[in-house]
């Protein structure tokens, strides 16, 4: 530690990030450490709370053999910390088209013949900041079992992490997205309020609407957000707004 921050009392911790060093305050995230440290996030910086993957990090602390990884808007820096971050992990990505698809396991293991080279180490499911377990998905995705890797990688952000850690060079979050595609399109039945939604709006039920909302100011616009009615925090299952017109 060294000295208190001027601008937030915390005591700093120096952490190299691409081997410069920063004194930071101890309780920042690593976003915000780096921040701190006058740095703009352009790339590596979305949603700031855990949900886009866009900032995926490795670090490694001082006495310990470990690389770890985590995301930067989500890891508190650590005293000593060396970091980088990885807006972007080069993963195999194969095309298809799901449409001449059927939703079938085999289709995953034509697409990604790779899943089974995996050894089952687990190191994928270690690295997961969503604590998916992906090492038994990539299970699933051998078995062919399709609905099962969609519902196991359900929570997935993308942020390839767990193929950054993979010995077998898997991109567990490709074969993911591939199956939860193949589960929806071609395995679970169609939602029949969305297929009613969409005949709402081809027949063009919320054209006057919008119109209306493209004809206001900003000012109204900003009136009308303030006043509108939200759902509260607890309530039914059931619960609709006063004016339901357009529900
Ligand atoms: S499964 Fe992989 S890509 Fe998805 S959230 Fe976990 S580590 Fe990130
Ligand atoms: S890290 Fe790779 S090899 Fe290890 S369990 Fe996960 S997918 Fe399999
Ligand atoms: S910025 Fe979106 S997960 Fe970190």
């Amino acid at each position: 530690m060294t000295e208190p921050s001027e601008t937030t009392g915390d005591l700093l911790v120096p952490i190299f990030f691409m081997g410069k060093r920063y004194n930071v305050p101890a309780s920042l995230t690593i976003q915000k450490a780096l921040e701190y440290a006058g740095y703009q996030h352009i790339r590596g910086c979305g949603c700031r709370g855990g949900v886009c993957g866009a900032c995926g990090t490795v670090y490694r602390i001082p006495d310990s053999y470990k690389l770890q990884v985590g995301l930067a808007c989500q890891t508190v820096v650590q005293s000593g910390m060396h970091l980088m971050i990885m807006p972007y992990y080069p993963g195999n990505r194969s095309i298809f088209d799901i449409e001449k698809m059927s939703g079938t396991g085999g289709e995953i293991a034509a697409l990604y013949p790779e899943i089974y080279k995996c050894i089952g180490c687990n190191a994928c499911s270690q690295g997961c900041p969503m604590d998916i377990d992906v090492m038994h998905y990539m299970a699933q995705a051998i078995r062919g079992d399709v609905p099962g890797v969609a519902e196991t990688s359900f929570d997935c952000i993308m942020c390839g992490l767990c193929a950054s850690r993979c010995p077998a060079e898997e991109v567990q979050f490709n074969v993911a997205i591939l199956a939860r595609r193949l589960n929806a399109r071609h395995r679970i039945p169609r939602a029949k309020h969305l297929e009613e939604r969409v005949k709402e709006v081809t027949d063009g039920k919320f054209e006057q609407p919008l119109r209306d909302l493209m004809s206001r100011s900003t000012e109204e616009l900003k009136e009308l957000y303030r006043s509108r009615e939200s759902e509260p925090q607890m309530t039914e299952d059931d619960w609709v707004p006063l004016n339901a017109r357009y529900v």
